[in-house]
């Protein structure tokens, strides 16, 4: 959303989401899990696809997002950490993703894979790992819905926040201030109670978290805490 009269933290009201991973969720069991965030009022549904070559670990497919679209209304929040997006890109919007998110260090073509994703009729996102620099997106800011920002190395969940990334979400988010974009900041990866505000008072406005949900008994309370403190941040 392009605001003429953008003022200097403006983007202090932008909407605070939270986006539950599902990636530990328990997937013997994965419906009731999605009943769970479904009460737990999340905002977004994060699923994590990993094709064990841009990352070491392997995750799931267009099946189980197709399964948990039938179990939801909340919009799904597609990250992509695979090679070659472009060859996937139509199979998951067509299974349900609201938002497809591609990684920068995948793309080849990335200003033609942003249009395709938009001419598809979804939200895109850019991705960047936490070693790549902010300069890879300078000129795709003006045309994506959401910038993300890793704060661990893609992969896998329940690992330690990068402290480093504090500074990146600072900068992102004046580099979005500089070029007029008032726009979706997500952060993901070792995000918790405790530095959850940090985050915020920082920049971003989507929380991703996953272990922090689901090694607790009830990832519905603990996404109604988590939006609670973001909401008082
Ligand atoms: C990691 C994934 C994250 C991960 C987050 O590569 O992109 O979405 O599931 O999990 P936590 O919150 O446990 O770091
Ligand atoms: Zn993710």
């Amino acid at each position: 959303m392009i605001i003429s009269m953008y003022k200097r933290g403006d983007w202090k009201m932008l909407r605070r989401k939270i986006a539950p991973s599902i990636l530990d969720a328990n997937f013997l069991k994965l419906g009731e899990q999605i009943d769970e965030i479904n009460e737990g009022e999340a905002d977004l549904i994060h699923l994590d696809i990993m094709d064990g070559c841009f990352v070491p670990n392997i995750s799931f497919g267009v099946k189980v997002v197709e399964s948990i679209k039938k179990r939801t209304s909340i919009p799904l929040d597609v990250h992509l950490m695979i090679e070659n997006p472009e060859k996937h890109i139509r199979s998951f919007i067509k299974a349900g993703g609201d938002i497809i998110t591609i990684h920068v260090e995948t793309g080849k073509h990335l200003d033609r894979l942003v249009q395709n994703i938009k001419e598809s009729g979804a939200k895109c996102g850019l991705a960047l790992n936490p070693a790549t620099s902010l300069s890879a997106v300078e000129y795709l800011i003006s045309k994506i819905d959401k910038l993300l920002v890793m704060t661990v190395n893609p992969g896998y969940g329940g690992q330690k926040f990068i402290p480093e990334m504090l500074l990146k979400i600072r900068k992102a988010r004046k580099m979005m201030e500089f070029s007029n974009r008032f726009i979706d900041l997500e952060v993901d990866g070792g995000i918790n109670f405790e530095n959850v505000c940090e985050v915020i008072s920082s920049g971003a406005n989507i929380i991703v978290t996953g272990s922090l949900l689901f090694k607790n008994k009830s990832p519905k309370n603990t996404i109604k805490k988590m939006k609670n403190i973001i909401k008082n941040c």
